[in-house]
């Protein structure tokens, strides 16, 4: 007999789940890639996914021992670039390197200090308009943003980062021309999917919220 409450199946009837114990929890978010300041005043690069937007303040995970998170804790202008799927190679080329030093004990294994992490992604810096950390000019949207809240996490080996946005650069091909709307069918993000990369597949429908909506695409009645 069914004894569960309604809407929730019997116990002898959910055989498809498995219990598991996965080394990490990565279950697709956007690459972002973050240029902040460094010391000296050069410029570092870093690809990162745990990034969500919340308004207009942009929420980011850090591992605490990493450049960017030292940065950010010192001299809180940021960068936030978005790349597009086809940049995963470049994105992957960072995914090594480091721009401290000497390299933590807690980075993995074969992480290696680069202070030129721009030529070593083959990216172009341009000069950012209310920060000083440069755009990253191959990715379509650019967020010029301000840490204004660094602290860390329960686990401890991480930052929590809350970066608001002061001014967004956007490629005209992923604009609605002549609105302020990013076209959603033109812009795809690039998505970490347990450390592999995926774009978007097609679109399946879009929220009533919408300011974009596509009569084809509204959820049936
Ligand atoms: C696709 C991708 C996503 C990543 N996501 C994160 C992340 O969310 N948080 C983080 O701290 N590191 C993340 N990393 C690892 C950092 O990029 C890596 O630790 C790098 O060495 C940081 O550089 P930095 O020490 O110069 O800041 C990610 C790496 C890749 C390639």
């Amino acid at each position: 007999m069914n004894t569960a409450p309604p809407g929730i199946r019997a116990q002898e009837t959910a055989v498809t789940h498995v219990e598991i114990t996965p080394s990490i929890l990565y279950f697709g978010t956007p690459v972002v890639l973050l240029t902040t300041e460094n010391q000296d005043g050069t410029f570092n690069l870093a690809p990162m996914s745990s990034a969500w937007a919340l308004g207009h303040t942009v929420v980011l995970g850090l591992g605490r021992d990493g450049q960017t998170a030292h940065n950010l804790g010192s001299r809180p202008d940021v960068v936030i670039n978005l790349p597009a799927p086809a940049q995963w190679p470049a994105v992957e080329r960072l995914a090594p390197l480091t721009g401290r030093n000497p390299v933590p004990s807690t980075k993995p294994d074969g992480c290696r200090f680069e202070p030129e992490k721009f030529a070593a992604a083959g990216l172009t810096g341009e000069p950012s308009h209310l920060v000083r950390p440069p755009r990253v000019a191959e990715c379509p949207i650019q967020l010029e943003a301000r840490a204004e809240r660094v602290r860390p996490d329960v686990s401890g080996e991480f930052v929590i980062v809350e970066a608001v946005v002061r001014k967004v650069h956007a490629d005209a091909r992923v604009v609605v021309p002549g609105t302020d709307h990013i076209d959603p069918t033109a812009w795809s993000p690039l998505i970490y999917n347990f450390r592999h990369y995926f774009g978007l597949g097609p679109e399946l429908g879009h929220s009533y919220r919408t300011q974009t909506p596509r009569g084809s695409h509204q959820v049936p009645a």
